[in-house]
Formats: C-alpha cells, sequence, structure tokens
C-alpha cells in the first residue's frame, strides 16, 4: 500500500509523518498519530464527513477541510499542512475561529432555507471559515462569510434588508472587497460568497436608483 509524508505544523516548526494512504483522509491519518505515535499533536475536529466546519488547515497552501481531504489524492508527498490564515492559532493547526463570528451581522439568523435547495435546515454556511483565509484582502474588512449571511438575510427577510444593506454599505462592508473570488474557490459548501457579494453591490446600487 502507498504511503504519504505529512509535513505538519508544530509549534514554531513542523514534523513529518509517515502514512499508509489506506487512512483514507487527512483527519484519518491525524486521529492514527495522535492515538499512537503523537498524543500532543493539536487540531480541531467533530462531525468527520464536512457538515460541522471544525477541521479547516492549509495543505500545501490551500484551504481544505481536513475530512475530505483524501490521502490517495496526495500521495507520495511531502504535503504541508498548516493552520488556517488569519485565525489565532492555539495550537499545531487548531484555531480560534471567534474572528469569523465577530465580523457576523448582528441579528442575522443561522436556521433558513438552505441555499441547495433542500428546504429548511442550518444553512449551508458550516462556520468553517475556509473563505476567510483565502481572502486576499488585508484592510479592515467584514469578510466573505459574513457579507454572505448579509445578502442572505436581504434575500430571504424582508424586514431585514435595511439592516442588510447598511452593513454591507459600512467601512468594513463590500467596498473592501477585491474581487478575487478565491472566498468562492475555497468554499467547500454552495454559498459562493463572492457571488454574494455582488448581489450586495447590484441592492445597494438599485437603492440608490
Ligand atoms: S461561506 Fe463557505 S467557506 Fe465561508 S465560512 Fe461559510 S461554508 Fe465556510
Ligand atoms: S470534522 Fe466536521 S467538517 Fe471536518
Amino acid at each position: 500500500m502507498s504511503s504519504v509524508i505529512l509535513r505538519v505544523a508544530r509549534g514554531d516548526g513542523f514534523a513529518d509523518y509517515e502514512v499508509e494512504a489506506g487512512a483514507l483522509t487527512i483527519l484519518d491519518a491525524l486521529e492514527l498519530i495522535r492515538g499512537g505515535r503523537d498524543p500532543s499533536l493539536r487540531y480541531r475536529h467533530s462531525c468527520h464527513h464536512g457538515s460541522c466546519g471544525t477541521c479547516g488547515a492549509l495543505v500545501d497552501g490551500s484551504e481544505r477541510l481536513m475530512c475530505l481531504t483524501r490521502l490517495s489524492d496526495l500521495s507520495p508527498g511531502p504535503v504541508t499542512i498548516e493552520p488556517l490564515r488569519k485565525m489565532g492559532v492555539v495550537g499545531d493547526l487548531a484555531v480560534d475561529p471567534s474572528p469569523l463570528f465577530a465580523e457576523m451581522p448582528e441579528g442575522s439568523s443561522y436556521l433558513r432555507a438552505s441555499e441547495s435547495g433542500s428546504g429548511q435546515r442550518l444553512e449551508d454556511c458550516i462556520e468553517c471559515a475556509l473563505c476567510v483565509s483565502a481572502c486576499p484582502v488585508t484592510r479592515p474588512f467584514a469578510g466573505p462569510a459574513a457579507l454572505a449571511a448579509a445578502d442572505r438575510d436581504r434575500e430571504e427577510r424582508p424586514g431585514r434588508e435595511g439592516a442588510a444593506l447598511a452593513f454591507a454599505s459600512g467601512d468594513r462592508g463590500v467596498a473592501a472587497c477585491e474581487r478575487s473570488f478565491a472566498c468562492s474557490r475555497a468554499c467547500p459548501q454552495a454559498v459562493q460568497p463572492g457571488r454574494r457579494i455582488e448581489s450586495l453591490r447590484r441592492s445597494m446600487a438599485a437603492r440608490k436608483g
């Protein structure tokens, strides 16, 4: 069976671990490493199936959910795994996602129709912060996940439209976006935050008349 070298951020440096590709995903491999060779390895996870949004990391520089990234696609490596950008690092790959939640528009609802059309459920955004990490904007910015939430509010809750557009028009709103669409490429769900930001731009222009 083929093996993969995982080069994992640890403190100020990196540690290499050789794992069998049969471990399936990066998260599976980390679980094996932590359960045997290195119990002090730190990372976040919960669901193991792409719905909790906690296991984001940089895999060879690109934002990925580790539970959905198969080792067989990465062999032989070495594959560099680092914590997401723009989040405080708690330890190794574990980050504090509070910058994502701090930017969310006040009063926005987390329960609404799914963007993929599967009916009422928790919205498609899983708050994984991959879009925030991928976004190249360096000036103060609410960020793609928060602006996507504002656009969903505008679209689905007419009573919230004024607040959503005020949020989008603010100093940290859509004007800071550089239209790279790195957010939409990084998003593992159907949110398409870049498209949402363009939707806010159109709504703001229409309101100005
Ligand atoms: S918009 Fe997409 S990438 Fe951003 S936090 Fe939500 S699910 Fe994650
Ligand atoms: S562990 Fe839940 S999304 Fe990866």
